[in-house]
């Protein structure tokens, strides 16, 4: 069986004249929480957008559980179980917490190659929107505040609940942008812990796109870093954070 769950082959991204994306080639491995790290500006939200379908690739290909996903619309890539969280919280503001995750659980997930099906994504697949909501909310541990308008929530429990959203759709593999952006530091360890048990108790692949490299480095098996929307390195932490390349482009400069 492949071990390859999403291939990315020479994509490129142009905007205008600019490359956002260039050339790039990199695959994410069953089980994996793969990071990307860049500076501002070095294509990772480009990224997510062509993976998904928001937006056209100007050259190369993407594939998925080993097809080919590149040009396919955005509904049908998320319905064969690619789904991606945004940079910013995206919830439905007037509505409860509740009523948030039942949204998501509406979207079905149809289409997946039958041999990527796991346990825990069949016995999902049966239950019922009321239950899906009830155990992601224990999941999540948001139980609490369930009844709560998400609008008035704080803001790391509005991204949190995106991330829960997302979840309700089944994902095999979500693609998280930025889940710590805006988030205080006791936040940014709860959405840590958060993303490491989505892959252990779950068993849902992340791509995790995030600029918290305590968090990155403490819950990513490889990390992929960008600049000027190309590849410079893809290794364990361990070494990523000592690549010479890396800590010039981004681990020595300060960003946010
Ligand atoms: N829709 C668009 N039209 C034109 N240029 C765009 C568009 N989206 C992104 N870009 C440009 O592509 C480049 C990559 O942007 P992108 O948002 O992917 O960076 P990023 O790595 O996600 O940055 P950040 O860390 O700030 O979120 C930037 O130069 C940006 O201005
Ligand atoms: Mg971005």
């Amino acid at each position: 069986m492949n071990d390859v769950v999403l291939e990315v082959a020479t994509l490129t991204k142009a905007f205008g004249g600019v490359n956002a994306i260039s050339n790039l080639s990199f695959e994410t491995r069953r089980g994996e929480i793969l990071g990307v790290i860049g500076p501002n500006g070095s294509g990772k939200t480009t990224l997510f957008n062509v993976i998904t379908g928001v937006l056209p690739a100007s050259a190369g290909k993407v594939r998925f559980c080993g097809e080919a996903i590149t040009g396919l619309s955005t509904d049908t890539i998320s319905q064969r179980g690619l789904i991606r969280t945004f940079q910013s919280a995206t919830v439905f503001k007037n509505e409860t917490v509740y009523e948030n995750i039942r949204r998501g659980s509406m979207f079905g997930c149809i289409g997946k190659p039958s041999w990527f099906f796991r346990p825990g994504v069949v016995a999902n697949g049966k239950r019922t929107a009321k239950e899906t909501v009830a155990e992601l909310l224990e999941f999540s541990g948001l139980s609490d505040l369930a009844t709560r308008i998400a609008g008035t929530l704080p803001y790391g429990k509005q991204k949190m609940l995106g991330v829960v959203i997302a979840l309700a759709r089944r994902p095999l593999q979500l693609l998280m942008d930025e889940p710590a952006a805006g988030l205080n530091p006791t936040e940014t360890v709860a959405m840590g812990e958060l993303v490491t048990q989505i892959r252990d108790k779950r068993e849902i692949d992340v791509v995790l796109v995030e600029h918290d490299m305590k968090m990155v480095t403490a819950v990513c098996d490889r990390i992929l870093a960008l600049n000027y929307g190309k590849a410079i390195a893809i290794d364990i932490p361990e070494r990523i954070v000592r690549h010479p390349e890396v800590i010039d482009a981004y681990l020595g400069v300060d960003h946010e």
